[in-house]
């Protein structure tokens, strides 16, 4: 059992100097048992005394995740709590119903003992001819130099100006890796705030309704100061990954029989909110994703192996898959890839947008989640503090490359390069 949870000095004056909620604006959201119980017993100390004892109350617990009532204004002191307890940043989703939050909490598909149709997506490997020469083209120093883009801007807050600039900038690299193909466009998904999200798409030759999605997050946060949010791993790394995925696959001349989608998800720090948009909408709108591949946090060696997959809320089938695509390509030699398994132990990135519609969906990460790099989230998640030279980085775009031309199965020779 963890030890119980004692509020110190510090979190006293995060709580006695926040504002008090006001009991109007409601909305329910999803939290691990852990870290609402912890929020329960935090504010029955002092939330009395600043008049913060109803701006939330417990509806359900189900599987070991809660479902409160949360006023809004109450949000900041749950996420101070939460980090002071647990060390991580909230780890809760928000729902505008109480039905929405219940859902959640009982979704089908979070359960270890799910069984997915073992056909959403095709398990062969055999695209050794297209796979192999477009691993030679992955280069560090092209990740590198996105990562230096995205990072430059300060923020990428998902209300910010520069957290729209970051989305402009993004569109124009993505265009301008692309030598004019018609089968290739990139274009912006407004939300209802300010950032957009950006998705590249490659139209399937032969399937296009099935769409195969690489994703990371576009905005950045810190919690006391949104202008110093460089977010140069979390999650410049990862958008930078699925860039070189792209820009190589683009690079290679590959035709994909179904169709291929780049993912630049807006306003995951506050919720997975972009991706949650969008995932949605595509299931809504009757379009099918056969599987979904995660990238947040690619730049930090944290722990002794190269990547870690994320076994919960994910996709059990997915993640062997990868793993069964590490074996085939990613032996000893210059791709090589050694890997283990970790847990986030809660809804913790955008995998879970899909995986929570059916949406296999997998994440794999930059270490033990024990070891996660404990400069997110502040000034000092900058290029300094992850691998500068992108060799990290490098070996999570190998394996999207895999996972995007193995699923996406390619319709025919390469075409010529322009
Ligand atoms: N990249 C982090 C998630 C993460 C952090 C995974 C450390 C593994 C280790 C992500 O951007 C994030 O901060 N997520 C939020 C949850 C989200 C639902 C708001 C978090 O972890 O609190
Ligand atoms: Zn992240």
């Amino acid at each position: 059992m963890k030890a119980k949870f004692l509020v110190s000095a510090a979190m006293l004056t995060v709580l006695l100097t926040a504002p008090a909620g006001s009991q109007e604006n409601q909305q329910w959201i999803v939290i691990g048992d852990d870290a609402a119980s912890t929020f329960a017993s935090t504010m029955a100390v002092v939330g009395a005394e600043r008049q913060l004892l109803g701006t939330f109350s417990v509806v359900e617990s189900i599987n070991g995740r809660t479902v409160m009532r949360l006023d809004p204004a109450a949000e900041g002191l749950l996420h101070a709590v939460v980090h002071v307890g647990h060390h991580r940043c909230g780890g809760y989703t928000v729902h505008p119903t109480r039905e929405a939050a219940l859902a959640e909490a009982g979704n089908p598909f979070y359960s270890p003992d799910f069984v997915a149709d073992p056909d959403l997506f095709p398990r062969s490997i055999d695209q050794h001819a297209i796979v192999e020469p477009a691993l030679d083209l992955v280069d560090g120093a092209e990740i590198v130099a996105t990562i230096q883009m995205l990072q430059d801007l300060g923020t990428r807050y998902y209300q910010s100006e520069n957290g729209q600039k970051a989305a402009l900038e993004l569109q124009r690299r993505w265009e301008d890796y692309s030598a004019g193909r018609s089968d290739f466009s990139v274009s912006l998904y407004e939300h209802a705030w300010r950032q957009n999200s950006v998705i590249a798409t490659i139209q399937g030759a032969e399937l296009p309704d099935e769409i195969v999605v690489i994703g990371a997050h576009l905005d950045s946060i810190n919690i006391s100061d949104q202008n110093a949010a460089p977010g140069a791993d979390d999650d410049a790394s990862g958008i930078a990954t699925v860039s070189e995925v792209l820009r190589v696959i683009l690079e290679s001349g590959v035709q994909p029989k179904r169709t291929l989608q780049f993912m630049a998800y807006a306003a995951e720090e506050v919720g997975l909110l972009g991706s949650g948009e969008i995932a949605l909408n595509y299931q809504s709108d009757g379009r099918r994703v056969i599987a979904a591949l995660q990238m947040d946090m690619t730049g930090f060696a944290g722990s002794e192996e190269n990547l870690y997959f994320v076994t919960d809320y994910v996709s059990a089938d997915l993640t062997d898959f990868l793993q069964e695509l590490i074996g085939e390509y990613n032996g000893p030699g210059a791709h090589q890839i050694t890997f283990d398994e970790t847990q986030c132990g809660y809804a913790c990135s955008d995998h879970n947008s899909w995986t929570k519609i059916g949406v296999p969906s997998a994440f794999p990460f930059e270490a033990r989640f024990a070891d996660y790099n404990r400069h997110i989230h502040s000034p000092g998640d900058t290029l300094s503090n992850i691998d500068a030279t992108g060799t990290n980085q490098a070996r999570f775009a190998k394996l999207g490359l895999e996972f995007m031309i193995e699923l996406g199965k390619s319709a025919g020779p390469p075409i010529a390069n322009q």
